[in-house]
């Protein structure tokens, strides 16, 4: 008993503000079972779902006491029974899995992505939850194609910086709506076709007239209120408004005109149910095509700034901050 391997977790007991919430703790390594892997964690993301999931907030509620974290990159450490296929030492991701923010995490072997050489560290460990959530958005749900039209909120986000990327490979343009003045002149330089300030009185119009009569073939919202809402006055007839993310916390608010006399579709994407609903052999394909995207440079979301574990209060502040440019991972 007293020589138990013991690793570092970030673990919550009780949801709550991350601050307070968030205790490292010493726990013991996890033994992977028959099927399983055990990764030594490397880089891990702080995403918006990691900390709404401590504030109890999350589509997904863990048992408590629970480790926080969902993603990240890491190396193979040990094989259960009946793994094949992977080596020790070998750089994947899981493709979800509770508790990525402590030293070592088990999953199941099927539940493992391997990272090509070519893919730093800090591309691998953000690939699963936003790059993955943009490419399904644009590819699989909505179909852009040339010509499309696609309008956004909190486009500065690593989705929206991702879906201005993957723009560039399928041909569709960008209409990216951001809250700050100073983040116009950044995305149009990282090659967004237009960039409006909801802070400009006028931007209502101006994006109109960017559409066109024709209107935008898709918007996708990660705001919600009104802001989120009034993307349905961009879409053109029968056009469709996927809603990913709730940062406001505000509930959408759509004109029940606007969805009525143009025949719009609102409905909601979560990467979580397109992993349940999605066969693995079409989910491979889709994420080895991503992947290669991401080797070659096409795709990359940027980062902010890299904190040790140890420092995840002064991490998750800084992840909290306005005006990143990218996100914030916990190294070891
Ligand atoms: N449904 C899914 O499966 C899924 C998967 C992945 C991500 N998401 C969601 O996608 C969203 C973006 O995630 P991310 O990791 O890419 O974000 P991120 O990199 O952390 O960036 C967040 C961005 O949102 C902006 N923002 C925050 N609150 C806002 C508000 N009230 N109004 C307007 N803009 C606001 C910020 O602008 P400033 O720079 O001005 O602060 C920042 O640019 C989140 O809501 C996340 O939960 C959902």
């Amino acid at each position: 008993m007293g020589s138990e391997k013991l690793m570092r977790a970030l673990q919550f007991e009780q949801p709550g503000e991350p601050s307070a919430a968030l205790r490292m703790r010493h726990l013991p390594v996890p033994a992977p079972g028959p099927g399983e892997v055990r990764l030594a964690m490397k880089l891990r993301p702080i995403n918006p779902s990691d900390v709404l999931q401590v504030k109890g907030v999350y589509g997904r509620k863990p048992p408590l006491p629970a480790i926080a974290g969902l993603e990240g990159l890491a190396l193979v450490d040990s094989v259960g029974q009946g793994v094949s296929g992977f080596s020790i030492g070998q750089r994947v991701v899981p493709l979800g899995v509770q508790g990525t923010w402590a030293d070592y995490v088990v999953t199941t072997a099927d539940n493992l992505v391997a990272i090509p050489d070519g893919l730093t560290d800090e591309a691998a460990a953000q690939v699963i939850v936003n790059p993955l959530t943009a490419w399904i958005m644009a590819v699989e749900e909505l179909k852009l194609g040339a010509d499309d039209w696609l309008v956004q909120t909190a486009a500065g986000s690593v989705v929206g910086r991702c879906l201005i990327q993957i723009a560039k490979l399928r041909g569709y343009k960008t209409l990216n709506l951001v809250r700050r003045p100073a983040q116009v002149a950044e995305l149009l330089a990282e090659g967004a076709d237009a960039v409006l300030c909801t802070e400009d009185p006028n931007w209502m119009d101006k994006a109109q007239t960017i559409v066109g009569a024709r209107g935008a073939a898709a918007g996708v919202d990660a705001v919600g209120g009104s802001m989120g809402g009034s993307l349905a006055m961009l879409l053109k007839r029968d056009g469709t408004l996927l809603v990913y993310g709730a940062l406001s916390m505000d509930p959408l608010k759509v004109a029940g005109g606007q969805l009525i006399f143009r025949t719009l579709t609102i409905r909601g994407f979560w990467l979580t149910d397109w992993k349940i609903r999605t066969p693995k052999n079409e989910r491979d394909a889709i994420i080895t095509a991503l992947l290669e995207a991401m080797s070659k440079g096409q795709i990359s979301p940027p980062v902010e700034a890299i904190f040790p574990l140890a420092e995840f209060q002064a991490a998750i502040e800084k992840a909290d901050e306005p005006g990143r440019r990218g996100k914030v991972l916990l190294a070891n």
